[in-house]
């Protein structure tokens, strides 16, 4: 039975004999750590840990592994609770084509951003789409991810839709770390429905939705809720549709404009709202009373120079906030949490023991995961970060462009 062992760990972060759900508002800034500690993982789950000091030795060494730690930190893997990294290609040509001057919404008009991915997504096969795919998995494991939501909506007809999900289940069958899928049908309205938003929303309330829960392909229903995509009307239709085959609703909200999205979303019992850049302080007030995760994305408010979501001020207000990548090719081409994690304290004010917890226990609540992952606890799955030789964790957020990450350890093996 493999066995592994860590010693003499610097710190090990985010310990909790009993682990809460998830972190709201001045407990976002708790980090409970242990110093030069030892940590054992058994069956791929953590066995159990502890100082140093009380080191119990080693008894049976057959099938364990051991690793020094010595000067180096473990903390839980960074989940990453809203990503798109099933796609085709790039969007490069756009990202010039911003440069000089043309907005995020104007190349949409043109029929580009979402609709240019639609396009090479129906002429990309399953395998092409499924081995391009997988190198993000990769790329994404070995930065310290965990666990990643994947959201379909690049396909927008009953094919292409079930095209990318089941490219989603073949990278879930991996069992490399546990994939969430979720059905995004709702992300455009497709150019050849262009005059007929109405006939689109009725094709996925009604053939793609039935086909979907036929193969048990998703466990959750986002729609991009936004001017020029779906009115509020629109979202709670859609969403409402998704729970009753079985869907749990999520959503894209309050990105380009206030759309009235988090109300919607939180009416329909989203697990978690996400972007929030024109969250308003009426937003704030409604989420305090929900058991909705507002989900920054950090990464597409950089690419695309948005305004920035009041993170800082939801956390003041004693809400929970979870930071997310959404690693996608038109608004966010990057899916490195430790870089959200930076853009979380630098640019959003968080300390650097409020960005560890948005991007581990706060996205695991996000995906329904905060029992299995995003704390060190007895019990949970040992899926881990080693960094390197550090002085601190808050190395980890402020050299924002060193990889610090020396191991990732996933269900109790070395990955990297
Ligand atoms: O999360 N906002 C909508 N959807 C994606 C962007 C998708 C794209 O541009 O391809 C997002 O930012
Ligand atoms: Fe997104």
């Amino acid at each position: 039975m493999q066995k592994l062992l860590l010693k003499n760990i610097k710190n090990l972060l985010s310990v909790y004999e009993n682990a809460p759900q998830k972190l709201s508002g001045k407990e976002m800034g708790q980090l409970p750590c242990i110093e030069n500690a030892w940590l054992a993982c058994e069956k791929g789950l953590i066995a159990d840990y502890g100082s140093m000091d009380d080191f119990p030795g080693i008894t049976d060494w057959k099938g364990l592994e051991v690793i020094d730690c010595a000067g180096k930190i473990v903390m839980p893997g960074f989940v990453d609770s809203h990503t798109h990294i099933v796609y085709a290609g790039n969007r490069e040509q756009e990202f010039v084509d911003r440069i000089k001057g043309l907005s995020y919404e104007e190349i949409f008009k043109r029929g580009g951003g979402i609709l240019n991915s639609v396009e090479k997504l129906r002429n990309a096969s399953e395998d092409e789409l499924f081995e391009q795919s997988k190198e993000r998995l990769k790329e994404i494991i070995s930065q310290g991810t965990v666990a990643v939501e994947i959201k379909s909506g690049y396909g927008l007809n009953v094919e292409s839709e079930l095209k990318m999900l089941r490219v989603i289940r073949r990278l879930k069958d991996l069992e490399w770390i546990p994939v969430k899928a979720t059905f995004l049908g709702a992300h455009a309205v497709p150019s050849e429905y262009k005059d007929n938003k109405k006939g689109y929303i009725d094709l996925i309330i009604k053939e793609m939705l039935p086909a979907i829960e036929k193969e048990q392909l998703a466990q959750y229903i986002d729609v991009f809720c936004e001017k020029n995509y779906f009115d509020a009307e629109e979202t709670r239709s859609i969403l409402e549709a998704g729970k009753k085959h079985g869907l749990i609703p999520r959503a894209h909200v309050e990105q380009l404009s206030h759309s009235n999205g988090i109300k919607t979303a939180v009416a329909c019992g989203a697990i978690s709202v996400d972007h929030l850049e024109f969250c308003s302080d009426a937003d704030i007030e409604l989420l305090k009373n929900s058991a909705t995760m507002p989900t920054v994305l950090p990464g597409a408010a950089f690419f695309l120079n948005l305004p920035l979501p009041p993170a800082r001020k939801m956390i003041d207000a004693g809400l929970p906030v979870a930071f997310a990548s959404d690693y996608n090719p038109g608004s966010s081409p990057s899916g490195n949490m430790k870089l959200m994690m930076s853009m979380a304290c630098i640019q959003y004010k968080l300390t650097p023991e409020e960005a560890i917890n948005a991007v581990t226990l706060n996205t695991a609540y996000a995906m329904g995961l905060q029992n299995e992952l995003g704390t060190i606890t007895i019990g949970k799955k040992a899926s881990l970060i080693i960094t390197k030789e550090i002085n601190s964790f808050g190395a980890l957020p402020y050299a924002f462009g060193s990889d610090l990450i020396d191991k990732v350890i996933l269900n109790g093996k070395v990955w990297k």
